[in-house]
């Protein structure tokens, strides 16, 4: 008989450390050049509440049905576990199916079962039901440098494991579901106790915990993104994420090109990551060279640090 282990993983407590509150500012409170200055120039994530709700999404996407009857036939990746790194290969946990198919297999699947279809660029059935920020006028959000500029993700329990973007600006937009999102920014003096433990996925061990520092000096920023909330998220900042309910999710991840003195800092440990040549850049070495000193001299006019505290 064969025994099957329906726990769905979950990732955010899996790296200790205290939990301060992410900031939160209602969305019409925000201005745009606040939100420009504050936080993208400054990489501090926020989240914004109700910065989608005007959305069409917001209503129609959590109504029982309205996914799978607008659903395209367009084909995706769908996996039965969470999203996990390095990424679950196809032929494995993966495999090619239709949109259509996807929302119906995770409808029919138990609340115990975990479903993904991760990074679906957006299909031309749903284009409508998405809108703009007020927040973020057309002339700051350019095109990205590395990623697409928007994907879609749709899930049932499947929780995002901790990462980061060495290069962009997201902002991570609830449509349906409910989640938990934690933040938190390593420096050169950190580095080295967190990131080999969580890119050899020690964290996932029973023992995980005995693998980090056991002062928990680390500072994790947390908050919960509804319907109709956005995420800021800026690059360098790791960030893991968890359901909070079992029902069908989607998220939005849109992404805008990160100001020239934001570009990196060739002392930051995730600047010297990208520069490392275990890993696939989309810069030769000489151009991203070149970058990051337009990035720190553009700091320099600007009288600005590369640190700013939360
Ligand atoms: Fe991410």
């Amino acid at each position: 008989v064969a025994i099957i282990n329906h726990s769905v993983v979950k990732v955010i407590d899996l790296v200790p450390g205290s939990v301060k509150d992410l900031p939160v500012i209602d969305h019409t409170m925000l201005e745009a050049d606040v939100f420009w200055r504050e936080h993208v120039c400054k990489h501090r994530p926020v989240i914004i509440k109700g910065g989608a709700t005007h959305w069409p999404a917001i209503r129609k996407w959590g109504q029982p049905g309205y996914l799978e009857a607008t659903a395209p036939t367009q084909e995706v990746m769908y996996g039965t576990t969470f999203n996990c790194e390095p990424p679950p290969v196809l032929g494995k946990s993966m495999q090619i199916k239709s949109v259509a198919d996807g929302l119906r297999d995770m409808r029919l699947a138990s609340d115990v079962s975990t479903c993904s279809m991760p990074a679906i660029s957006v299909p031309p059935e749903w284009q409508d039901d998405l809108g703009q920020y007020n927040f973020l006028p057309d002339r700051l959000a350019k095109k990205p440098r590395a990623y697409g500029k928007m994907r879609i993700f749709v899930y049932k329990n499947a929780s995002t494991e901790w990462h980061y973007h060495p290069i962009d600006e997201t902002l991570t937009t609830q449509l349906a579901g409910t989640k938990r999102i934690s933040f938190f920014r390593l420096t050169a003096k950190n580095w080295i106790d967190y990131q080999p433990v969580l890119a050899a996925n020690l964290h996932h061990l029973d023992c995980g915990r005995h693998f980090f520092p056991k002062n928990g000096s680390l500072v994790k920023y947390e908050g919960t993104l509804e319907p109709g909330d956005v995420a800021y998220l800026p690059p360098f900042w790791w960030h893991g994420i968890d359901p909070m309910d079992s029902s069908i999710g989607a998220t939005l991840a849109y992404c805008f090109r990160t100001p020239w003195h934001r570009f990196g800092h060739w002392k930051d440990p995730a600047t010297r990551a990208l520069m490392s040549r275990k890993r696939k850049s989309v810069y030769s070495a000489p151009a991203l060279m070149a970058r990051l000193a337009l990035s720190g001299l553009a700091r320099q006019l600007r009288g600005e640090r590369w640190h700013e505290e939360i």
